[in-house]
């Protein structure tokens, strides 16, 4: 093996905050208005609803409502909805909406940052929000007082890990491993992920509407933050290392959300019903770096990008944000190759959409050719 391939599969770099190389650029965090306590759920723009609905069903959640108007649907927790799709002409992304503590939170957003309340109704649930739009244009609901739903007991089964047997380790004795086929129940929404051509602005936004604490900041050659796993503050309790990701880019844009499910089982069990029924396949199964998260992605019949996952990392308030270079090969650990649709795409459209970027004076020709070496790395074999 060559030295640029041992380089392309170490492990990158991650330094603490204290310790950052003299080049990387610290990403400033603002006072936060209010501190969102979970991500409740996404909201989309769609013109089939019934295909939404059977993709959704086979990814595992369950539907809430499904009318000619609207889709709801709502993973095994307590959680009254984790997504919601109007029907409308094309298929399209409208936003987020993340849960606060009680209406004093409401108050403050409507205050200080100029939120509108949303109408009686809108909320899933019951309960009230108010409606905010960064600077891409996204939606992003404030909502609280939502009523909880019974837990689904079934079909979230218990978590076959404690029983896996290892090297001196046999927890299972005279038993197997024969869970049944099944699609991977969701237990409930876990982060949403967006490009945006503005990473600078659009990540002060969100840690001042959200209170999040930026887990692991990801920076070009330059030392320019560029890519942020963002976490809740829950204090002393743990939270995901990521309900929101903000990825520099060309362009401004959902990536993909990702959904919960108990374990490694579920999570290929879930893939085989999936390709069984007929569902475009993206990326894995492998394991995440930043986040360690086990991983399966596949499209909705809108080409949009959806996520399995299980067994990610936790980390409470006080844990130090990490920064990390930029780089293709740095997004897995192991598992399948990452598809090319992640790289650089070297096509007309890309070609516009830059073209177009540079003469707004949104990007500069330095930052386009940082951005084309970070994301042009992938592993030695592909
Ligand atoms: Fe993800």
């Amino acid at each position: 093996m060559t030295g640029t391939n041992r380089a392309a599969l170490r492990t990158p770099p991650a330094y603490p905050e204290h310790a950052l190389p003299p080049r990387v650029r610290k990403l400033e965090r603002p006072a936060a208005l209010v501190k969102a306590q979970a991500l409740a759920f996404l909201m989309f723009e769609k013109p089939d609803l019934d295909a939404c609905a059977a993709f959704l069903g086979d990814f595992g959640m369950q539907p809430v409502v499904h009318d000619s108007g609207q889709l709801l649907m709502r993973g095994s927790d307590a959680a009254s909805c984790i997504y919601l799709a109007r029907r409308g002409a094309r298929s399209r992304y409208l936003g987020a909406a993340f849960r606060v503590a009680g209406e004093a939170e409401l108050a403050t957003l409507e205050r200080q940052a100029g939120a509108r309340r949303l109408p009686a109704g809108a909320v899933p649930g019951g309960g009230s929000g108010v409606e905010l739009a960064d600077p891409a244009g996204n939606l992003l609901w404030l909502v609280c007082g939502q009523q909880p739903l019974a837990p689904l007991p079934l079909p979230l089964r218990a978590p076959l890990h404690p029983l896996t047997n290892s090297v001196g380790l046999l927890p299972r004795i005279n038993a197997t491993v024969r869970p049944p086929l099944e699609p991977a129940a969701v237990a409930r929404i876990g982060h949403v992920v967006m490009q945006t051509v503005d990473f600078a602005n659009m990540a002060q936004w969100y840690m001042r509407h959200l209170g999040l604490i930026p887990t692991d900041v990801q920076y070009l050659e330059d030392g320019a933050p560029t890519l942020c796993f963002f976490r809740l503050d829950l204090g002393a309790a743990p939270a995901d290392h990521h309900s929101l990701v903000l990825a520099g880019g060309i362009e401004d844009k959902y990536e993909h959300s990702a959904y919960e499910v108990v374990d490694l089982d579920a999570l290929g069990q879930g893939h085989n019903v999936l390709r069984a029924n007929g569902h475009r396949h993206m990326w894995g199964i492998g394991r995440h770096v930043l986040g360690s998260q086990l991983f399966d992605y596949w499209y909705d019949p809108d080409g949009m990008e959806f996520e399995h996952y299980t067994d990610g990392d936790v980390f409470t308030a006080d844990h130090p944000t990490h920064y990390v270079p930029l780089e293709l090969s740095g997004i897995w650990a192991w598992g399948d190759d990452v598809p090319a649709s992640m790289g650089v795409q070297r096509n007309l459209g890309t070609l516009l959409k830059v073209a177009r970027l540079l003469w707004q004076g949104r990007l500069s020709i330095a930052r386009l050719k940082l951005l084309g070496r970070a994301m042009g790395r992938p592993r030695p074999w592909l």
